[in-house]
C-alpha cells in the first residue's frame, strides 16, 4: 500500500553520526557539566558558528541548553517524545549496524517495515512512530496508539530460518523485553504466553511477529512491539478485562522514552543474533520460566471453537504452550487465547 503524504511527514533517517548526535553525546556524557563550544568545534571539525547553528536545530526539536561565556553549553532540557538523534546519542554500542526510521505518523510500524523490506531496504531496520493510525495486534485487533507517550516499534530482519522457529522467536524476544523493562525501571513485569507483557494481570505491552516466506524459509521477519511507556492510566481506552497499565504508572515517575528505546534496540539486535546462531538455547528455558506468568497457574485456553481448562506447564522447544488439562491429559498448543483462571 503506498503511503499517504501525511504519513511521510517528518520522516527522519538517523544512524548517520550527524553533528546533532555527536553534540548530544558529548553533552550527555558530561551530564550536568558544560562542554565548550571550541571542544565541540574541534571534535566536529567545524566553526563555532556552525556549532551554534546545529544547537539551534536541536532547540527546534525541543532540546534546551544553557550557554555560558567561557564555559560552553549545558543540556538543560530534552524532548519527552521519541527523538532519533537522542536515541542514537544514547546507544551504548555505537557501531551497531542497523538503520533507524522514525515517523511522526504512520499507519502501522509493522506494515511500514514490510513495505521497506519489499523495496529492498537493507536489514536490520528499526521503524519507530510517535503515533499509529492502524496499529494492529494479534487476531487483527486494533492496537490503540495514542500520540507521543508510548512506544510503537518494529524490527525488520531477513533471517532465512525455518518457519517453525517463529513462535519461539517471539517468546525469546518477550523474555528479553521483560528483563530489560525489569532492569531499566526496577519493576517486576512478566510475559503471558505468547505475546503479552503484563504487570500483575494488567497489560503494558504486546508483540506481533509477522513473516513472509520464501519456499520453506522465512525471508522477511518483522517483530513489532507496542509498549505503554508514559501514558496516564486514563488515556488508554479500557480494553475488555483488566485496565492496561504503563511503565510510568508502575514506577510512579516518567520514564525516559529515548534512553529506554536505545537500550531496547541494543537488546533486541543482540537477542536476534543469539536466536539465529542458536546460542539462545543455552539460557532460553530458564529465562522463560523466570518470566512466565502462567506457569503452574490454572488457565483456560480458547483454541478454535474449543475452550480447554487446565494448568499451564511451560512451553516446549517449539514455543507451544503445555497444558495439563482438567481431563488428565498433557496437551500442547501452538496458538490460542489464554486467560488466567481464579483458583
Ligand atoms: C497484541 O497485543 O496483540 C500485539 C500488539 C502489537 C502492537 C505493536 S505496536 C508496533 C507494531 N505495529 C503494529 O501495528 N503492531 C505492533
Amino acid at each position: 500500500m503506498p503511503l499517504s503524504h501525511e504519513s511521510r511527514v517528518a520522516r527522519a533517517a538517523s544512524r548517520l553520526n550527524v553533528p546533532e548526535v555527536i553534540i548530544l553525546r558529548a553533552l550527555i556524557e558530561n551530564e550536568g557539566g558544560y562542554v565548550s563550544g571550541s571542544k565541540l568545534a574541534k571534535t566536529l571539525g567545524m566553526s563555532r558558528v556552525a556549532i551554534w547553528q546545529h544547537m539551534e536545530k536541536l532547540r527546534s526539536q525541543g532540546f534546551e541548553f544553557q550557554a555560558v561565556r567561557a564555559r560552553g553549553y549545558r543540556l538543560t532540557g530534552r524532548p519527552s517524545v521519541i527523538n532519533p538523534w537522542l536515541i542514537d546519542a544514547h546507544l551504548a554500542v555505537r557501531q551497531l549496524a542497523f538503520s533507524l526510521e522514525c515517523f511522526d505518523l504512520i499507519d502501522s510500524t509493522n506494515d511500514e517495515a514490510m513495505r521497506q523490506l519489499s523495496e529492498g531496504h537493507p536489514t536490520p531496520l528499526v521503524v519507530l512512530a510517535k503515533r499509529q493510525t492502524r496499529g494492529r495486534g494479534r487476531f487483527g485487533r486494533v492496537w490503540q496508539s495514542v500520540a507521543d507517550s508510548n512506544l510503537y516499534v518494529s524490527f525488520a530482519f531477513q533471517p532465512q530460518l525455518e518457519p517453525e522457529r517463529m513462535q519461539t522467536f517471539t517468546l525469546w524476544m518477550g523474555v528479553n523485553v521483560c528483563e530489560l523493562v525489569a532492569n531499566f525501571t526496577r519493576s517486576s513485569p512478566g510475559v503471558k504466553w505468547p505475546n503479552d507483557i503484563l504487570f500483575e494481570g494488567r497489560k503494558a505491552g504486546g508483540m506481533l511477529t509477522e513473516a513472509r516466506m520464501d519456499a520453506d524459509q522465512i525471508r522477511d521477519l518483522v517483530y513489532g512491539l507496542g509498549l505503554n511507556i508514559n501514558n496516564a492510566p486514563d488515556e488508554t481506552p479500557d480494553a475488555p478485562g483488566r485496565r492496561p497499565t504503563s511503565l510510568s504508572e508502575q514506577v510512579k515517575s516518567p520514564v525516559d522514552i529515548n534512553k529506554f528505546t536505545a537500550a531496547l534496540i541494543g537488546r533486541v539486535l543482540d537477542a536476534y543474533g543469539q536466536f539465529v546462531s542458536g546460542e539462545y538455547l543455552k539460557s532460553f528455558a530458564d529465562r522463560w520460566n523466570a518470566c512466565d506468568l502462567l506457569r503452574d497457574k490454572p488457565v483456560s485456553l480458547i483454541h478454535g471453537a474449543q475452550t480447554i481448562k487446565g494448568v499451564a506447564a511451560g512451553v516446549d522447544d517449539e514455543g507451544s504452550l503445555i497444558v495439563r488439562t482438567d481431563r488428565g491429559r498433557t496437551e500442547r498448543f501452538r496458538a490460542g487465547e489464554v486467560t488466567l483462571e481464579k483458583k
